[in-house]
């Protein structure tokens, strides 16, 4: 799928913005503050309903305006649509596909389908496990809403095992009803987060390899906080509760479940985030990034657009390189501060300054 056509009025720092990408690569070049990621931020705004840096979307209205809209055609495979996103200080959001408002933002789910890579994607590889525990939860619940629910359930009662473990009349038995309800919501979390990194996992491990030039090679694989649970999950949850309840009294937490989860990522056999490169960490959640535009592509057989905000900066040529022959069949939206690597290439280019957005022609050299 592609868009056709970009309408923003009075959103973020554009006053007006009319815009008709190519079906390729769309690069949008600026000096930083010049509004490059604003025009991202529209484009998920469209597919996801929200923005994905702010939860206020007031702070998406121009400055000193009431009212912000961005409206878009897109063409996919099914045929061509219209999104509107509608926002105003009083009344709030409004949204309309093919000119039919929508009830809910979850009804736009699935008539656009984006993926976004933005430089907090970084924290995927540099931080700690819960930000890998949180690229999975998002992609699952996108992709099972009923996952979520799970997730949700076991959230709930994992808080109210935790608060029985702080007062001090936790036992065998007061424990029990959460125990055996963690484990089941448990070995259900830990089971689907598995089937999903598998089916990532090859996929981002043939694109590090391709981007890399086939010199490093990446490798993925979900690590359960319980070792050596074979395959039933559920029961090895239930025996390291029991087992760790003494533990889990003296701390007032539960030590073990799908909350202690982590992603393994080595590369060439070694913890990306300890050993890795800045270039080297980059290629990495990149690739795990746009394995998932492949799982999209695979699942609904059209290829999603892809935001890619300010990627290349500690790329090598080389990488830069390889990314975009990787994705010449999908239509991508670029922005950088400077051209580097990309000269020469089949693709749009747009400066961008202070709010306004000027074509300056393809194949830019
Ligand atoms: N509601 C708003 N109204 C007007 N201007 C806004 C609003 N929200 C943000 N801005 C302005 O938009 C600019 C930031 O735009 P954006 O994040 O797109 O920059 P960028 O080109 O991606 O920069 P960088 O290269 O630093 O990432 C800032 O100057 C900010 O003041
Ligand atoms: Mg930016």
């Amino acid at each position: 799928m592609y868009l056709e056509s970009v309408r923003l009025l009075e959103f973020r720092n554009y006053e007006r913005l009319t815009l008709a990408p190519s079906p390729k690569l769309n690069v949008l070049i600026g000096e930083n503050a010049a509004g490059k990621t604003n025009v991202l931020e529209a484009l998920f705004l469209c597919a996801l309903g929200r923005s994905h840096r702010t939860r206020h979307d007031g702070e998406l209205i121009r400055y000193g305006k009431n009212n912000a809209s961005v409206s878009l055609e897109l063409k996919k495979r099914s045929g061509s649509h219209s999104i509107c996103c509608r926002l105003d200080s009083e009344l709030g959001k409004e949204l309309k596909a093919d000119g039919k408002p929508l009830s809910r933002s979850g009804e736009l789910l699935g008539l656009l389908h984006v993926v976004m890579f933005s430089p907090e994607d970084l924290k995927l590889i540099k931080q700690g496990p819960s930000e890998r525990r949180r690229y999975i939860d998002m992609g699952l619940s996108q992709l099972k809403p009923s996952y979520y629910y799970c997730l949700q359930q076991y959230n709930q009662g994992l808080r109210q095992r935790n608060a029985l473990l702080k007062t001090g009349r936790a036992h065998k038995d007061t424990l029990a009803p959460w125990d055996e309800q963690l484990s089941r919501l448990g070995g259900r979390i830990s089971c689907l987060r598995q089937e999903f990194i598998k089916a990532h996992s090859k996929e981002a491990e043939k694109l590090h390899k391709s981007l890399s030039g086939g010199r490093e090679t990446l490798y993925v694989k979900y690590l359960p906080s319980i070792k050596e649970h074979g395959a039933d999950y559920e029961a090895a949850l239930k025996e390291a509760f029991a087992l760790n309840l003494e533990r889990d009294k003296a701390i007032g937490s539960t030590s073990a479940g799908p909350h202690r989860d982590d992603v393994l990522l080595e590369l060439d056999g070694r913890d990306v985030r300890a050993f890795g490169s800045q270039g080297q960490q980059r290629t990495a959640a990149l690739s795990l990034k746009l394995s998932e535009l492949a799982l999209i592509k695979s699942l609904t057989k059209d290829t999603p657009v892809l935001l890619l905000d300010d990627v290349l900066s500690e790329l090598d040529c080389f990488r830069q390189q390889q990314l975009i022959e990787l994705l010449k069949d999908t239509q991508v939206f670029l922005t950088a501060t400077e051209l580097f690597g990309l000269r020469g290439l089949d693709m749009a280019v747009y400066k961008v300054k202070d709010g306004v957005l000027s074509p300056c022609g393809s194949n830019q050299a």
